[in-house]
């Protein structure tokens, strides 16, 4: 897993060195690059990588990739760091990759959160969710990319299975990820 980084010392302590900011400081891997697939790696288009998120996607367009899905709201880079440090203190439970083209912008992002059970033995369960692939990137492999490479972390942090909710219009998208239509999503609004 990744280093545990005390946030509350780096928020409190003054920064001696003004060429070393808290971002530098804070700016590794939310996990371990080890768990991205070798072999999703070497099948990308020339010059694109698949990596764990940085703090600093925050520049790299990250929010922007998100909002084909969604609405994301204007998301200052202090409320960013926050939201980012807290996800980064849940260790072993969020894994949210990027897929970054040869200009090192960001152009799809997929999330893994690992939930534990005590059914199953204890049992883990891999919750897929918020993919996303920029409109002018769609069509490339992209999100079967990350797709594939979710699953693997999946498998390598130990989950028995992954579950997703989609829209009729994504399920082909999904099957051909390798998933089937399994229950029905229910929702309750607050
Ligand atoms: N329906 C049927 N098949 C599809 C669809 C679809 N909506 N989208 C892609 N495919 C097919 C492709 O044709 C391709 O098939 P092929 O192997 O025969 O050529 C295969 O699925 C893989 O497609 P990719 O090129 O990897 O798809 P892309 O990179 O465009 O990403 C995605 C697909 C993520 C759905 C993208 O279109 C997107 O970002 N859409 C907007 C946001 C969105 O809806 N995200 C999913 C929300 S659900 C969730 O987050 C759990």
């Amino acid at each position: 897993a990744a280093p545990a980084i005390s946030t509350a010392a780096i928020d409190t302590k003054p920064i001696m060195n003004s060429t070393v900011t808290s971002i530098d400081l804070e700016d590794g891997p939310l996990f371990p690059a080890s768990l991205i697939s070798p072999e999703i790696i070497s099948v990308l288009p020339t010059d694109y990588t698949i990596r764990p998120i940085l703090r600093s996607d925050f520049n790299r367009g990250y929010l922007d990739v998100l909002r084909v899905l969604t609405t994301v709201g204007d998301i200052s880079e202090e409320a960013w760091n926050k939201r980012f440090d807290w996800i980064r203190s849940r260790n072993d439970e969020y894994y949210l990759l990027v897929v970054c083209d040869g200009e090192d912008r960001v152009v799809g992002t997929g999330s893994l959160i690992v939930e534990r059970k005590f059914i199953h033995s204890l049992g883990m369960v891999g919750h897929i969710e918020d993919i996303a692939v920029e409109k002018n990137q769609q069509g490339k492999k992209l999100g079967l990319r990350i797709i594939q490479a979710l699953d693997y972390v999946a498998a390598q942090v130990g989950c028995y299975k992954s579950i997703l909710d989609c829209s009729e219009a994504n399920e082909g998208f999904y099957v051909k990820c390798g998933f089937k239509r399994a229950g029905l999503e229910m929702a309750h609004y607050y």
